[in-house]
């Protein structure tokens, strides 16, 4: 079994760095357009088959790859608790009635991860059967303040208005979204657990847009509750986010036994930073359309400063994007391996 990345996120020695990519599964693969082709987004992640096998095509790619991570969205919690869910292409994901009151909060439904999310855990179950020991499965959840932007808002944002005005001026209604959607994805987490995964990974992707101390404030305290109510799991857990160079150390309160950073911060002062943290990046995605040879400097460059620190995990800063080519992820994970 290769558990270079489980020890890695333990800080353990490894013989050499473990490489996963963000949305490795996904659009620039002709494999998963073939299929996208034939199923919608909500279809795709509702059907274990599909998942399972979109799941495994960048792992039967690339050899190199240290791990699979569970094709899913962050947004599957969100139709079984009543919201309307579609992704229309060009806008990303749209969720309607949006939440605005006490009233919506209580519409609701809580979850019972089993009973109203199958799909991927099964999925979970179906790809560690047919990975048979290759690399770990990571299962993966949203963080409640990147959950909640998106209930808030309806779909992206860019400045997050509605989301930091419901948090300022519903002070308690901010609080009650925010626990619920944390017990909903340590829950959901929990549940991935049991049917397999290997380690797990919380993404609050936007929650690089807030002051450190709204951030402290409002989002410490119940992204803590996932970690905490994860405590007595054995798997090591990833704590993922963008922009946080001003909020390193608080997400690492937080928790987490790996903190992943995007390409904004130096990847060695984050590791200067958190040095009781194993840390995961933190290549720039744009960077995978350069030419090969610049490529494998940037790698290089990444390596060399994170060169004999116990707990590294090289990935990217944020997903891989449409249209990156297929050739470029090769060389970079051919370059990560040769060293
Ligand atoms: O990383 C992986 O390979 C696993 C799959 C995965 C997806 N979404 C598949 C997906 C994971 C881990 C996610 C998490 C997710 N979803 C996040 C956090 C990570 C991040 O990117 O910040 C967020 C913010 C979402 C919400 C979401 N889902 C958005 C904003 C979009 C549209 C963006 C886009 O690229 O179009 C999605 C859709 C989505 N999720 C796609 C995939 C492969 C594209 C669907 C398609 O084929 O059209």
């Amino acid at each position: 079994m290769n558990d270079r990345l489980l020890r890695a996120a333990r800080k353990e020695p490894v013989d050499r760095t473990p490489v996963w990519f963000m949305r490795q599964a996904g659009r620039y693969l002709k494999e998963y357009r073939d299929i996208r082709a034939n199923y919608s987004m909500n279809e795709m992640c509702s059907l274990p088959e599909i998942a399972a096998k979109v799941t495994l095509q960048p792992i039967d790619r690339f050899p190199e790859l240290d791990a699979a991570i569970i094709f899913s969205d962050l947004l599957v919690i969100y139709p079984p608790m009543g919201i309307d869910l579609q992704y229309v292409a060009g806008e990303g994901p749209q969720l309607k009635p949006t939440l605005e009151s006490q009233d919506d909060f209580e519409k609701l439904r809580k979850l019972t991860p089993e009973v109203d999310l199958p799909a991927p855990l099964e999925s979970i179950r179906m790809v560690r059967e047919q990975l048979e020991g290759r690399v770990p499965l990571i299962g993966f959840a949203g963080a409640p303040f990147t959950l909640a932007s998106y209930l808030i808002e309806g779909g992206p944002s860019k400045t997050f208005q509605k989301t930091k005005t419901l948090m300022t001026a519903q002070p308690d209604l901010w609080a009650n979204l925010m626990t619920f959607l944390a017990k909903t994805s340590a829950d959901f987490l929990r549940a991935q657990i049991r049917a397999g995964a290997e380690i797990v990974q919380i993404f609050d992707s936007w929650v690089g847009n807030l002051s450190p101390e709204d951030y402290k404030e409002s989002v410490l305290p119940y992204t803590r509750l996932i970690f905490d109510e994860l405590k007595l799991e054995t798997v090591p857990t990833i704590h993922f986010a963008t922009g946080t160079s001003t909020l390193l150390e608080l997400m690492a309160q937080a928790g987490g036994d790996v903190i992943g950073v995007d390409w904004r911060i130096p990847i060695e002062e984050a590791a200067r930073r958190l040095p009781d943290k194993a840390i995961m990046g933190n290549l720039d995605p744009a960077l995978l359309f350069s030419p090969v040879p610049v490529l494998k400097k940037k790698v290089d460059e990444i390596l060399d400063r994170m060169e004999g620190r116990p707990g590294f995990i090289f990935n990217l800063g944020h997903g891989i994007l449409p249209g990156t080519p297929p050739e470029n992820v090769h060389a970079v994970l051919q370059r990560i391996h040769s060293r």
